[in-house]
């Protein structure tokens, strides 16, 4: 049983495969956080817990003379307000007196099979293979009567735990939610841990740093109404010796696609608090009598056994529990091409169809029509929110155009930027109010076009038609979702002045409202998202869409710091990558080998290729086929680290049974006279032989040897070279 109540010790022990979380209904109905790690029995942990009067951390009313209990040193499960815990809090909730109290006490609970849902918001389901429980145990305050549920639902064999938070109003006034986290960690000893984030910028996102945790509140967030660029809504706190093998690894990736926050700190005696939900910045949620409120779920995982293990617990997970577009396993994505870094604005259909022809002789079975097919759009000035084809540009017709690539034997995809509008588009023209603008002022611009208010109904419903119009009108493949500025101008017309601090959380919420009524009414269709690039690449958006455009960077070696830091969390059948112009001096195969570390496809134009180049092309087209299950479903290991200072960066994917592998590895920095270089490869089966072909030649060797001894890599070869060994076991 995942789940096990001891109502005589009043513990719950939540168990996956090889971990347990404990909580306990505590000392005066509190509930205490006992646990999180490797499996233990179900034997009460409460003697963890050692009482002894803090100095300046006071005592609930209620324990009377007794100074030794303070919720300011208590491990919690949720925080309290104004009960005399000073650490970073996981609720503020301002009651109709004015006053931000909250004390959460124990009120009830129950356990179901199944996985919990939320209202509006996504979250992951359970398999047939998987087996899932739930525990939703509430807390409330007596005197405010706000509850609180904590949902966590144990998803057994993938050793990851979904938690969430739902509010309940049950007084007779409205209150106002200022701060609602989704998960409240405490960690009893919190010395010696490091903390890893994927910070980044536009072009450069999810880079890896981590940080010792220290006595103060380090913050990870993004304020600007998507998940960003700058941040991924993803933490980990990890031993300060934990490696890619050994150490106790914490990850935790919110599925919101929106400002969240995520709070740590070491406390005054050392113990750790994590914190992670809503950015409570700009943000204010009524809650009126009898109403709920629902938080993001959270994914959580442990393991003693280093960052490699953590990331596969939830590159497992993704691609199991997200999606459930048959794009994901069942059928097999195909090699595109995008028009974008072809030809931008400038295209028409023939250009189109040209492109398609000289594209599939390098094997690609895809044409995707990125920006420019709509409205007035010949530059980024106009057009967006007129989901209409332009028909100087698409003079023959979509339906006749997909016809047409179709007949080639290629499939066809489209691009859209729902979300927002440019002030020169008929839809703005129309409906200026429908654009987020806060009375008086001018909206922010950014790529000159503002953001569409998605907390309205008729903006919804405009958006599903006006698109489902146009997916129904041709045989569309995919859809490429792009989103190409942050979220500014908070103000709705279709809400009052006294509730404008929803206006960021409802945002998120329309769009999900929308995309669940065009992605999920299109099963047939697949979806890649986009934010100019990885802006918005989150576990929520991956339950809408199969995969992610990565970054607008196609630099190769840049994108081997940003496939080395996405594959933290996300796996590499997520990831959107393509081979383009940029870099000459990189060899093309070299490109090709980093493009096949996601999901595969080019963004040139084909019509200007080299014979030459085009049977290239073909080839790792190829490849990609060849190699699709290992790279999708395979183990994926980082092998050297592109951020330290290394002559080699690798990567090796792993099939399940372990009878196969695919080691990539890339000649970064290669001296004159330099010595022998050697990459390690992980978790082959120690006992079984494996034929290796790639490099220079072939060789046969024990996976102890190629694990421990390691596989010598080509000598006095350029800089830039890819090396793609191939391990089968004999
Ligand atoms: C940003 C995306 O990341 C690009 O791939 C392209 O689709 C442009 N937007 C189009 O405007």
């Amino acid at each position: 049983m995942a789940i096990v109540y001891n109502e005589k010790k009043q513990t719950f022990s939540l168990h996956t495969a090889r971990t347990t979380y404990q909580l306990k209904i505590g000392n005066l109905n509190y509930v205490n956080h006992l646990y999180y790690g490797a499996t233990i029995r179900d034997e009460d942990l409460s003697y963890l817990i050692r009482r002894y009067d803090r100095g300046f951390s006071g005592n609930p009313y209620d324990s009377l003379q007794e100074r030794t209990f303070s919720l300011d040193a208590q491990p919690q499960e949720f925080t309290t307000q104004q009960q005399g815990d000073f650490r970073i809090n996981s609720i503020e909730v301002q009651n109709s007196d004015g006053s931000f109290s909250f004390d959460g006490r124990y009120l009830s609970h129950r356990i179901y099979n199944g996985p919990f849902t939320l209202d509006g918001l996504p979250t992951p389901f359970a398999t047939e293979q998987d087996t899932v429980q739930t525990l939703e145990l509430t807390i409330g305050d007596a005197i405010t009567k706000i509850r609180v549920t904590l949902l966590y639902s144990v998803f057994e064999e993938s050793d990851i735990i979904v938690r969430a938070a739902r509010v309940h109003n049950s007084s007779s006034h409205r209150v106002d939610l200022k701060r609602i986290m989704s998960v409240n960690m405490d960690f009893m000893n919190g010395s010696n841990m490091d903390l890893i984030s994927l910070p980044g910028r536009y072009g450069q996102e999810r880079q890896v740093e981590r940080q010792p945790l220290t006595h103060h509140v380090h913050k990870i967030r993004s304020g600007r109404g998507i998940s960003s660029h700058q941040q991924n809504p993803f933490v980990a706190l990890v031993d300060s010796t934990a490696n890619e093998e050994f150490g106790s690894c914490y990850g935790f990736a919110l599925m919101y696609s929106g400002s969240f926050l995520a709070e740590a700190e070491l406390d005054q005696y050392d113990q750790a608090r994590l914190v992670m939900g809503i950015n409570d910045r700009l943000f204010s949620f009524p809650v009126e009598p009898g109403e709920t409120f629902d938080t993001p779920a959270v994914l959580m995982t442990y393991t003693h056994k280093g960052l490699a293990r953590m990331s596969h617990n939830f590159h497992h997970f993704f691609r199991r529990n997200l999606n459930r577009s048959k794009f994901v396993r069942d059928v097999r994505r195909p090699v595109l091409i995008n028009t974008w870094e072809a030809a931008f604005f400038d295209f028409d259909d023939e250009k189109l169809v040209n492109i398609a022809k000289a594209a599939k002789d390098m094997g690609v079975e895809m044409i995707v029509m990125d920006d420019g097919w709509f409205g007035k759009r010949d530059d980024d000035n106009s057009g967006l929110g007129d989901w209409y084809v332009n028909e100087k540009k698409i003079k023959c017709g979509l339906t006749e155009l997909v016809r047409q690539i179709n007949g080639l034997g290629m499939k066809f995809g489209i691009w859209f930027e729902p979300e927002m509008v440019s002030e020169d588009s008929d839809l703005f023209r129309a409906h200026p109010d429908w654009a987020m603008e806060i009375p008086g002022r001018h909206a922010v611009r950014s790529r000159n076009q503002l953001v569409l208010d998605m907390t309205r109904r008729e903006v919804h419903e405009y958006l599903i038609e006006h698109i489902n119009r146009i997916l129904d009108s041709a045989n569309i493949y995919y859809v490429k979702w792009d989103l190409n500025r942050a979220i500014t101008d908070l103000w709705s017309n279709a809400l009052p002045a006294d509730r404008q601090g929803e206006v960021s959380h409802r945002y998120v919420l329309g769009l999900y409202r929308v995309l669940d009524g065009i992605v999920k009414t299109h099963p047939d269709i697949m979806f890649e998202g986009c934010a100019g690039g990885g802006g918005r690449f989150d576990p929520a958006m991956l339950t809408y869409f199969v995969q992610y455009w990565s970054s607008d960077n196609t630099k190769p070696l840049d994108n081997l710091k940003l496939h080395y830091g996405s594959s933290f969390l996300y796996p590499v059948c997520t990831m959107g990558a393509h081979v383009s112009e940029a870099s000459p001096m990189v060899p093309f195969e070299t490109k090709a080998a980093i493009a096949m570390c996601g999901t595969f496809g080019y963004e040139l134009d084909a019509t200007k290729l080299k014979k030459k180049e085009i049977r290239a092309c073909k080839k790792m087209s190829d490849l990609y086929h060849k190699y699709y299950d290992l790279n999708f479903f395979g183990d994926y290991y980082r092998l050297a680290n592109p951020f330290e200072q290394v002559n080699l960066v690798a990567w090796e994917c792993v099939s399940k049974d372990k009878s196969e592998a695919l080691v990539t590895v890339i000649t970064v920095n290669l001296t004159v006279n330099g010595p022998q270089e050697y990459i390690k490869c992980k978790g082959l089966e120690p006992d079984k032989y494996y034929r290796v072909e790639g490099g220079t030649g072939s060789l046969t060797a024990s996976g102890m040897a190629l694990m421990h001894a390691g596989l010598p890599i080509p000598r006095e070869i350029p800089e830039y070279t890819a090396f793609i060994y191939h391990l089968v076991e004999i």
